[in-house]
């Protein structure tokens, strides 16, 4: 605790000090950049056993030891106009919110749950009518239990069909509103933690490499095989979406990737190397198919036979089946050669790199450096055939019960918003920005951070939402004032301008 509040009076005097004044607005962005923030279901909703909805793995993993009941989480789904009152008064263009697939399908496959459905017309009807533009991400981490417990999840190329099926609804029924759809959510990442590791999936993994008690899974094999259905169930539906709607609708499909930004910790020619091969790895692992239609020449030779191959007609599917990438990035990260080589290969063996991290980050706090966000931005635009981006999570982790006076996270959105203007103006075709997270949401790994522009006090059954200074930042922001960061040393948070509590 002491060395947060020393690190708050640092940031403070940083922030207040004149040197963090605004040197540029929104204005400064081209016409129709998009500003937003996100959510997520799980984290926001709760009612997970209300209305008809079904477990996701999420749901049984989060609480093996205490059934699913009792989540409330946000509350998101009882709360969601109020919520929607609070984007109108901040200013929002746009938010990002997912659907929660047992919620609207809850066996995964087969009938769709009335109330289900109408919790989300109703969600977008309501943001659309405050003007606020839904961005739709299909699939974040919660797939349906019934479709783990029948055939393993995204381990079978049957999520391929059942994936397409639960999109074709969600298109036809939504698709009047939300033009913006991203199908997966950090497939990257996902596949790495779950399959890898064993975090979330069920301890799907093997040792030496789990964080958990391993109960089945390959490590060697399953997140290259995970990631490849995952690619295919995205251009699976992209296909759809074309062939069926977008005519009707007008919309666009896109995917998006966990983007680490990563430099050489020395300038030894081994962790150059390492470097470019951990960012083959971790970012053309799922960009190297959306542009030229198969993985990264350097996956192909270390991963050898354990990479699935993808037929002519796949790589034809997958290649340029998003309408844009979607980015998500928090960190940069060292990287450094690791040549140790275990009897049984994983991802990270394969990697052959380790990432250190910079400054003073840790897991759950991490230093502001801007320039790793252009670094992706710039290397997706120099090796990737500079598509149109939505970086559509970006943020800053802060004590859950710190005060309501959240100047770190002012300084690394002001600093990380300076970097995508950087980037746009050096050619990037980066369209929009979407802070995460909306208001702290449940953080099932450490709810001691949390992310959110509004405080959510979880202790308190109504779950009453506080803005905290950065939503007063955001929204001075939003509004094309050019110096928000001098002005809010003025406001104080009881006579805050147009934000309020519920
Ligand atoms: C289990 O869930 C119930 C709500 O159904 C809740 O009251 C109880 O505190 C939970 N127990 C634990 C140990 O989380
Ligand atoms: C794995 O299981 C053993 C025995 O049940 C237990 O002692 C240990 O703490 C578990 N490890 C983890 C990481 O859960
Ligand atoms: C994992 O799969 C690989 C390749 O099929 C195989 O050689 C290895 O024995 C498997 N490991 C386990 C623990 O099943
Ligand atoms: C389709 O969307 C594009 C941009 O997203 C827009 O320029 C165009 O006018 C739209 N067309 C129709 C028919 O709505
Ligand atoms: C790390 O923390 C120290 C002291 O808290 C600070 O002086 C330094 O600037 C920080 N480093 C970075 C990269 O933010
Ligand atoms: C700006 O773009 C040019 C041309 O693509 C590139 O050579 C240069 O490295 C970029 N600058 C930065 C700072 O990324
Ligand atoms: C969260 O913080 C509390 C109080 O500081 C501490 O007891 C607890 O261990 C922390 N939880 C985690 C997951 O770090
Ligand atoms: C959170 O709510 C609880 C229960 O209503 C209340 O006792 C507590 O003071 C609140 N905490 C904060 C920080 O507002
Ligand atoms: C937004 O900007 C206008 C001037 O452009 C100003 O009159 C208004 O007070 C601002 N609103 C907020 C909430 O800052
Ligand atoms: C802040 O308030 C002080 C005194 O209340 C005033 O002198 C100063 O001009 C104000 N600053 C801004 C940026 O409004």
């Amino acid at each position: 605790m002491e060395l947060f509040y020393f690190l708050v009076t640092i940031c403070l005097s940083l922030a207040f000090s004149g040197r963090c004044s605004d040197d540029y607005s929104r204005n400064d962005f081209p016409e129709g950049f998009v500003f937003g923030s996100a959510v997520s279901a799980f984290q926001w909703e709760g009612a997970v056993d209300e209305d008809g909805r079904m477990p996701s793995v999420l749901d049984t993993t989060v609480h093996s030891s205490n059934g699913s009941s009792g989540i409330i989480a946000c509350d998101g789904y009882h709360k969601y106009k109020e919520d929607v009152r609070l984007m109108y008064d901040m200013g929002l263009d746009a938010f990002r919110l997912s659907i929660s697939w047992s919620r609207l399908i809850p066996s995964g496959r087969g009938p769709v749950n009335p109330k289900g459905l109408l919790f989300y017309k109703n969600l977008i009807q309501e943001l659309k009518r405050h003007g606020i533009e839904p961005h739709v991400t299909l699939y974040h981490d919660d797939l349906p239990q019934a479709l783990e417990d029948e055939y393993g999840g995204w381990k079978d190329r049957k999520i391929i069909k059942d994936f397409t099926a639960y999109a074709d609804v969600c298109f036809r029924e939504f698709g009047n509103t939300v033009k913006f759809w991203s199908t997966i959510n950090e497939p990257n990442m996902l596949a790495l933690v779950n399959y890898g590791v064993g975090f979330l999936s069920q301890t799907n993994c093997t040792p030496p490499f789990e964080m958990v008690n391993c109960t089945k899974g390959n490590t060697s094999t399953e997140p290259y095989i995970v990631l490849h259905n995952m690619l295919l169930a995205h251009a699976s539906t992209a296909r759809l979406y074309k062939q069926n709607y977008k005519h009707k609708q007008n919309g666009s499909v896109g995917i998006t990737f966990f983007a680490f930004w990563m430099v050489p910790f020395t300038t030894s020619e081994e962790d150059e190397i390492a470097t470019q091969r951990a960012k083959d790895f971790l970012l053309g692992w799922v960009l190297h198919p959306l542009v030229f239609g198969d993985y990264p020449n350097v996956m192909r030779r270390i991963v050898g036979k354990r990479l699935p191959c993808f037929s002519e007609e796949e790589s034809y599917l997958v290649k340029d089946s998003s309408d844009f990438l979607g980015v998500i990035h928090y960190t940069t990260t060292y990287t450094t050669a690791d040549l140790s080589s275990p009897s049984q290969r994983d991802f990270l063996s394969d990697m052959a790199a380790s990432m250190i991290p910079i400054g003073n980050s840790t897991l759950f706090t991490i230093d502001v450096l801007p320039w790793g966000l252009e670094g992706v931005l710039e290397y997706i635009k120099q090796n990737y055939g500079n598509p149109p981006v939505y970086i559509l999570e970006n943020g800053r982790p802060t004590n859950h019960h710190s005060p309501l006076n959240d100047v770190e996270r002012i300084e690394y959105l002001h600093a990380y918003i300076a970097a995508v203007l950087n980037s746009v103006r050096n050619g990037s075709e980066t369209k929009g920005y979407f802070q995460w997270s909306f208001m702290d949401l449940f953080e099932f790994i450490n709810s001691n951070y949390t992310y959110g522009l509004y405080y959510v006090n979880f202790s308190d059954p109504e779950r009453k939402r506080s803005p905290k200074t950065s939503a007063l930042w955001y929204s001075c922001f939003l509004n094309g004032t050019t110096t928000c960061s001098q002005d809010l040393k003025n406001i104080s948070l009881s006579s805050s301008p147009g934000l309020s509590s519920s």
